[in-house]
C-alpha cells in the first residue's frame, strides 16, 4: 500500500469511529481488488462496493485468487509480504482440508489424539457393517473408510477381505469434477487397473496417488435418484476457529435412477452427482440444473420422516463440518490475511446419516441456472460483509467479529473466541445470542 493509501485509510477509520465526518465520499479509501477468475458474480460484487480493479502486480487490497497464485504469493521464494490492508481468499495450506488424502489423514490423526487424551468424543463401539464386526467411532464416524493408494495397499486389501461383497470408489487425489473416478467391486479389477496404470503408455497415471473409499451404496434417494449436498462454509480464522455456514446450500441430483447392479457400475450418470458430469447426460435439465435448495430438502424430509429426524440430520451435518475443521486447525497456517470459503460435498444415506465426501477450496462460481446465479452472487456478497470490517476496508487488525446484520445468509457455526469470552462472563445463560440456532430455515 502506498503512503497516500495509508493516510486515506487512516482518515477513513477516523471517519468511521470518530465524531466528525469531514471527508467526502471521494476522499474515502478506495479499495483496489484483483481477481484471477473472470466471474461476474465476483466482479459485480466488487464494483457494487465502489472498488477498482488492478492487476496482481499492482497495489491490491483484496485478491480473489486461484490456488496456484495464492501458493505463489505465500511461497518463500516470492519474497512477498502482505500489509495490514490486504486480504486473500485462501489459506496457504488449505490442501490439508481440500486434498482427499490429507483430509482423511488429518481426521484419523484428530481422532487418535482425542483418544489418547481420553476424550469422550473419541468413544468407540462395536458395529456391524455388512455382516462383519468392527469397531467404529461413535461420534466421529463421518468419513467413509479410506486408504491412500499405492501407499496403503496392504491395509486396503485387509479391509477389503472383511467384506468382499462391497463396492469401493477410486478417486485421484489431484483431480476434481468427477474426473478419473471409478468404482470397483473386485480386487482383480484394481489389480488390472494397477498393471495398466504402470504401463509405459500412461506414465502420468502411474505417478498419481489415489484414495480408495468405501462406496456409500445406500444413499438416500429422492424420486429414485442419488444426490449429494453442496454446502458453503466460510472460515475467517483457524486458531481460534471462526466458521460460518451459508444457509442456501443445494442438492445436486443424478439424472439417471440409482441402480446398484454390476452392469451400471461404470455408469457415472448413476453414481456421480457432480454437475460437471451430469450436464453431459441426455436427461440433464438446464432449467433447474438438477438442483434443489437445502430448504426444499428440509421440507421434503420433514414431510416424509418428521421434524425431529430432520433436525437431527442437520445437527449432525453441522457437527461433521465443525469437527472436520477442528481436525485441520492445528496444522493450518493461520495467516490473518486469509479467509476461505469451502464447498462441502456431503452424502446422506438411507438411514439419514450424513457422510463427508470431500471439501473443495475453490467451489465452482459458475452459474448453471438463474437461481444459481442469484445464489452465488448472494454468497459472495455475504462473504465480503463477513470478512471485512464495518467500514468495508480490508484490515487484519480487526477482531473478525461481524455484526448479526453483516452475516446475511451465513449462520455462525463456531467462534472459539466468542465462546471462550461467553464462558468467562457466564453469558451462556443467554444462549440465543451466539449459540447454534436453527440455521436451515
Ligand atoms: N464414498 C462415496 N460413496 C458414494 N458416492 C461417492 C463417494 N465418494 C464420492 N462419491 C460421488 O462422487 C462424486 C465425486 O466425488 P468427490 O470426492 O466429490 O470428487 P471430485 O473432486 O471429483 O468432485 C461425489 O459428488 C459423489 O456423488
Ligand atoms: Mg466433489
Amino acid at each position: 500500500m502506498t503512503q497516500e493509501q495509508q493516510t486515506r485509510k487512516g482518515n477513513a477509520i477516523a471517519n468511521t469511529y470518530g465524531r466528525v465526518n469531514n471527508l467526502t465520499s471521494h476522499e474515502r479509501f478506495r479499495v483496489s481488488f484483483c481477481t484471477d477468475l473472470d466471474k461476474s458474480v465476483l466482479v459485480n460484487n466488487f464494483e457494487k462496493r465502489g472498488w477498482s480493479q488492478v492487476g496482481s502486480d499492482d497495489d491490491w487490497n483484496f485478491y480473489w485468487a486461484c490456488v496456484q497464485s495464492c501458493r505463489g504469493i505465500f511461497s518463500v521464494d516470492s519474497g512477498y509480504r502482505m500489509n495490514d490492508n490486504q486480504m486473500i481468499n485462501h489459506f496457504p495450506n488449505h490442501y490439508e482440508l481440500s486434498r482427499k488424502d490429507l483430509l482423511v489423514k488429518n481426521i484419523k490423526r484428530y481422532r487418535k489424539d482425542l483418544e489418547r487424551d481420553g476424550n469422550g468424543l473419541a468413544e468407540k463401539a462395536e458395529s456391524n457393517w455388512s455382516n462383519s464386526a468392527s469397531t467404529r467411532y461413535l461420534h466421529l464416524d463421518f468419513v467413509p473408510i479410506t486408504f491412500v493408494l499405492p501407499a496403503d495397499y496392504n491395509m486396503f486389501v485387509e479391509e477389503y477381505r472383511k467384506n468382499p461383497q462391497s463396492t469401493w470408489i477410486m478417486k485421484p487425489c489431484g483431480k476434481s469434477q468427477g474426473a478419473g473416478i471409478f468404482l470397483i467391486n473386485k480386487l482383480s479389477k484394481l489389480k488390472r487397473w494397477s498393471r495398466e496404470a504402470k504401463n509405459a503408455f500412461h506414465p502420468q497415471i502411474a505417478k498419481e496417488s489415489y484414495v480408495i473409499s468405501r462406496y456409500i451404496d445406500n444413499p438416500l434417494l429422492i424420486g429414485g435418484k442419488k444426490f449429494d449436498l453442496r454446502l458453503y462454509v466460510l472460515v475467517t480464522s483457524f486458531r481460534p476457529l471462526k466458521a460460518y455456514l451459508f444457509k442456501q446450500g443445494f442438492c445436486r441430483f443424478c439424472t439417471v435412477k440409482y441402480d446398484t447392479s454390476v452392469t451400471e457400475l461404470d455408469n457415472m450418470y448413476v453414481h456421480l452427482t457432480n454437475v460437471s458430469v451430469q450436464k453431459h447426460g441426455t436427461e440433464y435439465n438446464s432449467l433447474h440444473g438438477g438442483k434443489w435448495s437445502v430448504q426444499n430438502l428440509a421440507l421434503y424430509l420433514e414431510g416424509t420422516h418428521g421434524k425431529e429426524v430432520t433436525d437431527r440430520l442437520f445437527g449432525a451435518i453441522s457437527w461433521l463440518i465443525v469437527h472436520s475443521l477442528k481436525a485441520v486447525a492445528p496444522v493450518m497456517a493461520n495467516d490473518r490475511h486469509c479467509f476461505e470459503c469451502y464447498g462441502y460435498d456431503i452424502i446422506i444415506d438411507n438411514k439419514l446419516k450424513p457422510w463427508l465426501v470431500e471439501v473443495n477450496a475453490s467451489p465452482s462460481l459458475t452459474s448453471t441456472t438463474v437461481t444459481d446465479r442469484i445464489l452465488k452472487y448472494k454468497l459472495i456478497d455475504n462473504i465480503l460483509s463477513v470478512v471485512l470490517p464495518p467500514d468495508g476496508v480490508p484490515d487484519v487488525r480487526w477482531n473478525k467479529i461481524p455484526s448479526q446484520d453483516a452475516l446475511g445468509n451465513f449462520e455462525l457455526l463456531l467462534d472459539e473466541e466468542l465462546a471462550s469470552q461467553e464462558d468467562n462472563s457466564h453469558a451462556h445463560h443467554n444462549k440465543n445470542s451466539r449459540s447454534l440456532g436453527n440455521r436451515w430455515k
